[in-house]
C-alpha cells in the first residue's frame, strides 16, 4: 500500500548548451530521492525539464544559423540522452515550448491581468542596442568610467519600453510572514535569513513580467506585440506539466503541492518569493520545500561556458561507470553547500569508498565464503556467537535504516552515504578482530566462523539495498554475488530485521565491483580531454603529457610510422563556423577566429593564415579544427585548438572545409 505521494522537481534547464555536471549534479540528486521514496513505498512523481524560451536562445541559434526550436531540439535530444546515460528515471520531461505549457501560461497571465496582479507601465532602464538588452543600474559594469552592458561592454542608453508588471509589492508582508510561520519552507534555514532581509524586508519591486523586444517565447495572447518575459512561463511548468488548468488535471490533484523544488542557490529567490506569490495569486496552495543547493565548483569558479572550465559527465562515466559518478556526486559535498570538483578527488573518492572498502568488503566475504563453505552460506550456530563481537555490528547494522531515512529526509544524501559506510568500516574492523583466517584453521571453531560470516553478508545485503538509490547498478551485481535470488531480500521493507539471509544459498564470487584506479595515469589521460574538464588546466600535468606513451613489445606497430585507431581517436576535430575574424593587432602572421561549435559553444582559435586571407571573407564559412589540445598563449593570447590548413602547389596555407550540410560541432572522425 502506498504511504502517499511525493512530487519532486528540478530546475527546467536552459538548453542554450549541453548540460554539464552541475546540471547533471541537480538531476542526480532527485533522482536519488525519488528512488528512496519509491523504495520505501511512495507514490513517486519526478519532473524535469527544459526552459527554452528567452532572448539568450534566440540568439544562439541565430549566432548558430538555425531557428530557435531547431537549436533547442537539438539540446533537448541530447539532454534525455545524458539522462538516460545517469540513469535517471523521471516521470516527465516538460519543454516549455509544448502546447500543453503554453495554453496554460497564457490563462495564469490573463487570469493575473484580469484580477489586478498584473499590469501595464512602462520600464525604465538602460538598454544596449546592439544586445537589444534592458538593464538595471546595479547590472550595469564599470567601464573606463562608463556603465556599459554586462554582456558586450558597449555603452547603454536610457530607454522606456511598455511592459507588464507583477504587482509583488503588494504580497511582501504576506510572504515574510509566510516565511516566518513556516520554517521548513526554505531550507537550508540560512536561505530563508537571507531570503527576507536581503529582499522582502528592503521593499518587493514589481516584477517586469513581459518584453516587446523579444520575440522568441509565449505571446500575451490579449496583447501579442508582448511576450512573457520569463519566469512566470518557467516556474509556471511545475504544474502546466501535472495538467493544471485543463481537463484533464488528475495528476494535479493527485500531487499538487510539490513536496521539494530542488534548485541551485542562484535561483532560490525565484521559487521562494516569485513562485509563492504567483501560486497565492492564483489560490493554490504553496510546495512544501524548495532547497537551495551548493554549487559544484571548478577550482574558484563556477563552472562556466564563458570561463572555459565545464566539466561533462560522458567521459567520466564512459571509463569509471555511472554508478562511480553518481557516488562521488551524492557523497562528496553537504547537499546546501559548495564544493569543488576536480577528477583527482573523483579518482582518489572512487578508489577509497568503492574499490577499497565497499569492494573490497563484499569480495572478501564471498571468497571467504567460498574458501570455507564451498560457496554455500552456513546455517546460523547459536551456541556459537560471541556478543561482544557481534552484537555491535548486528545492532548498528540493524538501526542503519533509520539513520539513512533521517538524513535523506533531510536531503543530506552525502550524510546518508557516510552513515552507510560507517557500518562498511565497522565490517572491515570485524573481518580483522573475527580473524576467520585463524578460525578456518580449526575444525572446532567452525560454527564460530559460519555466524562470522554469516553476519557479513547480512550487512553486506543491508548495505546493497540501502545504496541502490544512489548507485542503481550496484546491488543487482552484489546480490549475483551473494547468490541471493529472492527479490523480497532486497527490498526495504526487508531490512526490519537483521538476519534474514538464509543459509543454503550459493555464493558466486565476480568480477571486482570497481576496480582499482591508477590515479596518476587516469589524471593524465582526462587532462587531455577538454570534456573531463581537462582544458581548464593545462598547465597541471604539461610534462606527463608530453611524455611519449610507453610501448609495449606487443604492441609495436608493424609499419612503423602507423599509429593505432586508438591514436587517431586521441585527436578530436570537429567542425565550427566562423563568427568573427580578425588581425590580431601585433603580429603580421596572426587572425583571432572566434568559432561556434553549435551545442558545444565558442571558442577563441589563433591562426598564422594572415598572409593568405582576407579575414572579413572568413566569416560564416565553416572550418575545420582539433578541439582537445590544450590551451596556449599565443603572442600573449590564449588560443583554445586548432584549425586545420594545407599548403597548395603555390606555398599557399588553405583552409580546411566540409561540404555542405554538417552541422556546427560535428565531430570528425
Ligand atoms: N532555467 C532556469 C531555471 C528555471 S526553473 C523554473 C535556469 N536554468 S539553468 O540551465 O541555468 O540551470 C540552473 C540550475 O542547474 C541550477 O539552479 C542548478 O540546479 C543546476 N546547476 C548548473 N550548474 C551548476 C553547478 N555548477 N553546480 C550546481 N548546480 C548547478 O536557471
Amino acid at each position: 500500500m502506498s504511504k502517499g505521494t511525493y512530487y519532486i522537481t528540478t530546475p527546467i534547464y536552459y538548453p542554450s548548451g549541453n548540460m554539464t555536471i552541475g546540471h547533471t549534479y541537480t538531476t542526480v540528486a532527485a533522482d536519488t530521492m525519488t528512488r528512496f521514496k519509491k523504495m520505501q513505498g511512495y507514490d513517486t512523481y519526478f519532473l524535469t525539464g527544459t526552459d527554452e524560451h528567452g532572448q539568450k536562445i534566440e540568439k544562439k541559434a541565430a549566432e548558430t544559423g538555425v531557428t530557435p526550436i531547431a537549436y533547442v531540439d537539438r539540446i533537448v535530444a541530447e539532454t534525455k540522452e545524458l539522462w538516460k546515460l545517469m540513469n535517471i528515471e523521471y516521470d516527465d520531461f516538460i519543454r516549455t515550448t509544448e502546447e500543453r505549457h503554453m495554453e496554460i501560461v497564457q490563462k495564469i497571465f490573463r487570469q493575473f491581468h484580469e484580477q489586478g496582479d498584473v499590469y501595464k507601465a512602462e520600464y525604465e532602464g538602460m538598454y544596449c542596442t546592439p544586445c537589444e538588452s534592458f538593464w538595471t543600474a546595479t547590472q550595469l559594469v564599470e567601464k573606463d568610467g562608463q556603465k556599459v552592458c554586462p554582456d558586450c561592454g558597449r555603452p547603454c542608453q536610457p530607454m522606456k519600453e511598455e511592459s507588464y508588471f507583477f504587482r509583488m509589492s503588494k504580497y511582501q508582508d504576506w510572504m515574510i510572514r509566510y516565511i516566518e510561520e513556516h520554517p521548513d519552507f526554505i531550507q537550508p534555514a540560512s536561505r530563508a535569513n537571507e531570503m527576507i532581509n536581503n529582499f522582502l524586508k528592503p521593499g518587493l519591486q514589481d516584477l517586469c513580467v513581459s518584453r516587446t523586444s523579444v520575440k522568441w517565447g509565449i505571446p500575451v495572447d490579449f496583447d501579442p506585440k508582448h511576450t512573457i518575459y520569463v519566469w512566470i512561463d518557467a516556474l509556471s511548468n511545475y504544474i502546466t506539466a501535472l495538467g493544471y488548468g485543463t481537463d484533464h488535471d488528475d495528476l494535479f490533484r493527485k500531487y499538487w503541492p510539490a513536496d521539494v523544488h530542488l534548485v541551485g542557490k542562484e535561483i532560490v529567490r525565484f521559487h521562494t518569493i516569485y513562485w509563492p506569490i504567483m501560486l497565492h495569486a492564483l489560490g493554490l496552495p504553496l510546495p512544501k520545500q524548495v532547497f537551495g543547493h551548493g554549487w559544484l565548483l571548478f577550482g574558484a569558479d563556477r563552472m562556466s561556458k564563458s570561463k572555459g572550465n565545464v566539466v561533462y559527465p560522458q567521459p567520466i562515466v564512459a571509463r569509471y561507470g555511472v554508478d562511480a559518478l553518481r557516488y562521488y556526486l551524492m557523497r562528496e559535498m553537504p547537499f546546501g553547500a559548495d564544493g569543488n570538483y576536480t577528477n583527482e578527488s573523483f579518482l582518489t573518492r572512487t578508489n577509497a569508498d568503492l574499490a577499497n572498502d565497499l569492494g573490497n568488503l563484499v569480495s572478501r566475504t564471498v571468497a571467504m565464503i567460498e574458501k570455507y563453505f564451498g560457496g554455500v552460506t552456513p546455517a546460523w550456530d547459536p551456541a556459537a556467537s560471541d556478543a561482544e563481537l557481534d552484537n555491535p555490528l548486528r545492532e548498528h547494522c540493524a538501526a542503519l535504516p533509520a539513520l539513512v531515512e533521517e538524513q535523506m529526509n533531510k536531503l543530506q544524501f552525502s550524510q546518508a552515504l557516510i552513515e552507510i559506510w560507517k557500518v562498511i568500516g565497522e565490517c572491515n574492523k570485524y573481518i580483522d578482530a573475527t580473524q576467520p583466517w585463524v578460525l578456518g584453521k580449526d575444525p572446532e571453531k567452525r560454527g564460530r566462523l559460519g555466524n562470522v560470516l554469516l553476519i557479513l553478508a547480512e550487512c553486506i545485503r543491508f548495505t546493497a539495498v540501502l545504496i541502490g538509490p544512489v548507485m542503481p547498478n550496484t546491488p543487482a551485481r552484489i546480490f549475483e554475488q551473494l547468490g541471493l535470488t529472492d527479490e523480497t531480500l532486497k527490498t526495504w521493507d526487508s531490512l526490519d530485521c537483521f538476519g534474514r539471509l538464509p543459509d543454503g544459498i550459493r555464493v558466486k564470487k565476480g568480477e571486482a565491483l570497481f576496480p582499482r584506479i591508477d590515479v596518476k595515469k587516469e589524471l593524465e589521460i582526462l587532462s587531455a580531454d577538454p570534456k573531463a574538464g581537462g582544458a581548464a588546466k593545462p598547465e597541471e600535468k604539461k610534462e606527463e603529457k608530453q611524455k611519449k606513451p610507453e610501448k609495449k613489445a606487443h604492441e609495436e606497430p608493424e609499419f612503423p610510422e602507423s599509429i593505432t585507431i586508438d591514436d587517431f581517436a586521441k585527436c578530436k576535430m570537429q567542425v565550427a563556423r566562423v563568427l568573427n575574424c580578425e588581425k590580431v593587432e601585433k603580429s603580421a602572421k596572426l587572425l583571432r577566429f572566434r568559432l561556434s561549435f553549435g551545442a558545444d559553444g565558442e571558442r577563441t582559435i589563433l591562426s598564422g593564415i594572415a598572409k593568405f586571407y582576407d579575414p572579413a571573407t572568413l566569416i560564416g564559412k565553416q572550418v575545420v579544427a582539433v578541439t582537445n589540445l590544450a590551451p596556449r598563449k599565443i603572442a600573449g593570447e590564449e588560443s583554445q585548438g586548432m584549425i586545420l590548413s594545407a599548403l597548395d602547389a603555390g606555398g599557399n596555407l588553405r583552409l580546411m572545409s566540409v561540404m555542405d550540410g554538417v552541422e556546427d560541432g560535428a565531430i570528425i572522425g
